[in-house]
């Protein structure tokens, strides 16, 4: 998929945008219904993301049964099928299908999956902790013919540490051990808001899981069964801070509703507010109201990624493009997944100055104005990034590979089209996109 980014004249300097569920939230809740019997209930769902419908095709085939409605989805147990392996032609469509190691694995005692994918950052993402943590949870683990397959022992107390506080690998020990009839602790988990929002479901699910967040500790006293329940997804904090940083570099008051906390947001809001940025927050109607155009230059910004409550690496990429209208040099280490970097060279094809330099992203003020370029997705942030930068950029850029930002952002086009022209290209608008190409090119 291609879009035609274009700059907007004459822009309103007042935009509004509702933040749906977070998909980071949404993904670990969907792969954890295989643990739960009957009739599961999330809402305010963004049902078009690409990565909710790859997890309902891997789901589905498990014989969960999903309806839909509105911003709703109910999710129907009545236990779980497998014949045979599940591809890596499902499996693929997300890295969360890792996620069944923890859930079917220890519902149905067993379980063989195809790879995950997911965004790739250049280089093969690694699962070891999640296979580790397993395998210190008592499951036989075996990686072969681009298969993992996991077979459930039986329940043992134990407690575990955990080699880097992984999302990912935090989610699927939660998972595993949630079912069973043994205490597990766990040691040195991530404790993103997304994990937190997972431990309540399952908690109101009939789970025993005590959190720590300070110390970074999760106890799980297991339960012989969960019953079904509702909740309503906390909002997406990584598409509330996109778009409150296009609000700074297009100088707009921006209206963001849905956002029903600030808690989630502080670290990235306060970096912020310290380059002068001001805000009202009503929290009883949920709106958050930025005031970009209140803004006339900043500095630019000096930060590290690192695991929450720190900078969230995913917003790594979407910072980085304040530096293209920031008025001195910043630096950005991202020391969750320093090798998400591939991004860059496309930014720099538009003239921009942004390249990784001493470990970390060097970003410089742009001396001439930036021209439009033909650019591609390399994955979600990253692509997002790339139509960011589009945005400020003085003349037509095309960008390809642009299903990746629909992984992660839903009503895309609407909510971009307050900042710049958007078009989303069929095959009959190619042509006049290759002839947009040749000038850009
Ligand atoms: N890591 C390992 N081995 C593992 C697991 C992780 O070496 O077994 C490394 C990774 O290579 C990475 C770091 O640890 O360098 C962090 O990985 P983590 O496991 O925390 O990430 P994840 O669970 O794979 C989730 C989000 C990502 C987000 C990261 C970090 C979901 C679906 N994905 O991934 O979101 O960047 O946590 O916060 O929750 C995105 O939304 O664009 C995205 C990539």
């Amino acid at each position: 998929m291609k879009l035609l980014i274009e700059p907007k004249q004459n822009n309103l300097n007042e935009a509004q945008i509702h933040i749906n569920g977070a998909k980071n939230a949404l993904l670990p809740l969907l792969f954890s219904t295989p643990l739960v019997d009957g009739k599961t209930s999330f809402t305010n769902v963004p049902l078009q993301l690409k990565d909710y419908q790859g997890s309902k095709k891997i789901l589905t085939r498990l014989g969960l049964t999903f309806e839909e409605g509105q911003d709703r989805v109910q999710i129907l147990n009545n236990g779980l099928v497998q014949e045979g392996d599940l591809p890596s032609s499902l499996t693929k469509a997300t890295r969360c299908s890792l996620y069944l190691l923890g859930s079917a694995a220890k519902k149905n005692g067993h379980i063989a999956i195809g790879l995950p994918g997911g965004c790739s950052f250049g280089r093969e993402r690694r699962f070891d902790l999640h296979l580790d943590g397993l395998r210190a949870l008592n499951a036989e683990v075996r990686v072969e013919n681009g298969l993992i397959s996991i077979r459930h022992l039986r329940d043992i107390d134990v407690q575990h540490t955990l080699a880097f506080p992984s999302v990912g690998a935090t989610t699927n020990l939660i998972l595993y051990a949630t079912l069973g009839h043994k205490e597990v602790i766990l040691s040195n988990c991530a404790v993103e808001p997304e994990i937190i929002n997972l431990i309540n479901f399952l908690n109101q699910c009939g789970a025993k899981i005590a959190v720590d967040t300070i110390h970074r500790e999760v106890v799980v006293q297991g339960v012989t069964s969960l019953h079904a329940s509702e909740m309503k997804l906390i909002p997406d904090r990584i598409q509330i801070m996109t778009y409150v940083v296009l609000a700074m570099m297009h100088k707009k008051r921006l209206h963001l509703k849905g956002v029903t906390s600030l808690g989630n947001l502080q670290t990235p809001l306060q970096s912020l507010v310290e380059l002068g940025l001001t805000y009202d927050y009503q929290p009883k109607e949920g709106i958050l109201i930025i005031h970009g155009d209140q803004l006339t230059s900043f500095k630019g910004l000096e930060m590290v990624c690192q695991p929450y409550p720190g900078f969230p690496t995913d917003l790594q990429p979407i910072f980085a493009m304040l530096g293209l209208v920031a008025n001195s040099a910043g630096t950005i280490k991202d020391n969750v997944i320093p090798e998400r970097t591939a991004y860059l060279d496309e930014i720099m094809k538009l003239g921009a100055e942004v390249m990784y330099k001493d470990r970390g992203i060097l970003t410089q003020p742009i001396n001439e104005t930036l021209k439009g370029a033909a650019m591609c997705c390399t994955d979600l942030r990253g692509g997002m990034a790339c139509v960011m930068a589009a945005s400020v950029a003085n003349g037509p850029s095309i960008i390809s590979n642009a299903d990746q930002v629909f992984r992660g952002y839903d009503n895309l086009l609407d909510n971009l089209s307050h900042f710049m022209h958007v078009t989303h290209l069929e095959k009959e608008q190619m042509v006049t996109a290759l002839n947009v190409q040749n000038q850009v090119a």
